[in-house]
């Protein structure tokens, strides 16, 4: 294969994807609102099957995030689970457990939480439902027949807007559990329509935060990607 030629977009991609990172400690401040309606816009130009753009997105703030935290966790104490998507560790395949192993060593590590401490990590679940005292929350839905394929068009959707809100300075974290509570969230929201996906929690990092300061490598190329001729 020839060599890869550097460009000046180029450069900005590796240093906007590759500086992405999920932060799980945020600080108070708000996004100011132009900043918000940019990257949401932004966002917006995600691809999608046939350029349907099957996604609902609801973006709360405030005192409506207050209360959509406390329904959360009350949901979560009560086991009230309300998944669209069926969630099971059985999803995962032997690699797949590899890497979730690594990943939740290097985590809880950050946290302090001893391997085995259930206790100490349902703790942080719960606690994880006031969106890691993020400002704001992006919950992103699946229109139309919610099957696999317009969900996989909301995924795009979602690295899109991850990647919209890193350009803005804007930093993030994807929270599949607060989709595993999608009734309360229907039901604070007053949302009628969809499945629920993902939730996104979204501010400004606490950069003082052992916890963001957690690194996730990727396999290597060859182990997931084929090139064929
Ligand atoms: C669909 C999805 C759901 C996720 N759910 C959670 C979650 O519930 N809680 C959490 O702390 N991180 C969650 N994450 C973040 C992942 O743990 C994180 O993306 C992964 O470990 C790679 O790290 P990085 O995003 O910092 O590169 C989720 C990510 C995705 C894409």
């Amino acid at each position: 294969m020839s060599r890869s030629v550097s460009t000046e977009l180029s450069a900005c991609a590796e240093k906007l994807m590759r500086g992405r990172r999920a932060t799980r400690s945020f600080r108070p401040a708000e996004v100011p609102e132009a900043t918000m309606r940019a990257v949401f816009a932004l966002a917006g130009s995600a691809p999608s099957n046939s350029n349907a753009q099957p996604w609902q997105v609801e973006v709360v703030s405030g005192a409506a995030l207050e209360r959509l935290a406390t329904a959360l966790q009350a949901a979560h104490a009560e086991r009230r689970i309300s998944a669209d998507f069926p969630y099971s560790e059985g999803m995962y395949s032997p690699v797949h457990r590899e890497r979730r192993a690594a990943f939740g060593g290097e985590l809880y590590g950050a946290l302090g939480i001893a391997p085995g401490d259930d206790e100490a990590r349902t703790a942080y679940d719960a606690e994880s439902l006031r969106f890691y005292g993020a400002p704001h929350a992006a919950f992103l839905f699946v229109t139309g027949d919610g099957g696999a394929r317009l969900a996989a068009d909301v995924g795009a959707y979602m690295q899109t807007l991850l990647l919209a809100m890193a350009a803005y300075g804007v930093d993030s974290c994807p929270q599949g559990l607060l989709s595993f509570y999608a009734d309360v969230v229907r039901a604070e929201l007053g949302v009628t329509e969809g499945k629920l996906l993902v939730g996104v929690s979204f501010g400004y990092a606490d950069e003082a935060a052992p916890v963001n300061r957690v690194t996730t490598p990727r396999a290597a190329l060859d182990a997931t990607t084929a090139f064929h001729r």
